[in-house]
């Protein structure tokens, strides 16, 4: 058998997407690759307790040495592949172009729209709305250094529907895309990096 791929998931919220992972590990939808480890730039995080719950190691890392300390961490657990799950901080150019390919994110909407700088959480969902789009959706891309920007990997489609809060439609484009995108992609991009 080959060797898994070691995987860390960068979170900041609720981690429903962390979760999707987890989940996914259990039911073999992801079986290439191994959540390792889960850090946190906010020690309130629930994600950090879902993760704790699966067994999976945790670590809370912030403040300006923040990017030095998670390249500590992901030497110490030989981590091969980055996957950025409701995870709201911008990584910078030098710490991205270190992971060429390696840093997955998931983003809430068809990319190119609704995304980049200041597009991140409930608020593009309340963009889309407030522009009219009858469609949404998700993304999973490579992250590079512009902000949305990597080469998209996944994408589905969702209906926005008549009299739809953010909420509403967060919730849906979650459900119909986000839990399902990101762990088909960790597989795929996991089989790639132990091929
Ligand atoms: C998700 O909708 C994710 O796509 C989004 O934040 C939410 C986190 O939820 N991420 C971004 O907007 C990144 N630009 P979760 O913590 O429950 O996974």
């Amino acid at each position: 058998m080959t060797e898994k791929a070691r995987i860390a998931v960068l979170v900041s919220g609720g981690g429903t997407n962390l979760q999707a992972l987890l989940d996914a590990q259990q039911s073999g939808i992801l079986h290439s690759g191994e959540i390792v480890l889960v850090v946190s730039n906010n020690s309130k995080a629930y994600a950090l307790e879902r993760a704790a719950k699966a067994g999976v190691e945790t670590a809370v890392r912030k403040g300006p040495a923040f990017e030095d300390e998670l390249r500590a961490l992901l030497q110490q657990y030989r981590i091969d592949l980055i996957i950025l799950a409701g995870f709201m901080r911008i990584l910078s150019e030098s710490f991205t172009s270190e992971w060429p390919n390696r840093i997955l994110n998931v983003h809430p909407s068809l990319i190119p729209a609704f995304c980049g700088k200041g597009y991140y959480g409930l608020r593009v969902h309340e963009e889309a709305l407030r522009r009219g789009v009858k469609v949404t959706g998700a993304t999973v891309h490579f992250v590079n250094e512009i902000p949305d920007g990597g080469e998209i990997i996944l994408q589905k489609a969702v209906d926005v529907l008549p009299g739809d809060t953010p909420e509403q439609l967060q919730r849906r484009v979650m459900e119909q895309a986000e839990w399902i995108l990101l762990p088909q992609a960790a597989e795929l991009v996991s089989k790639g990096v132990k091929a």
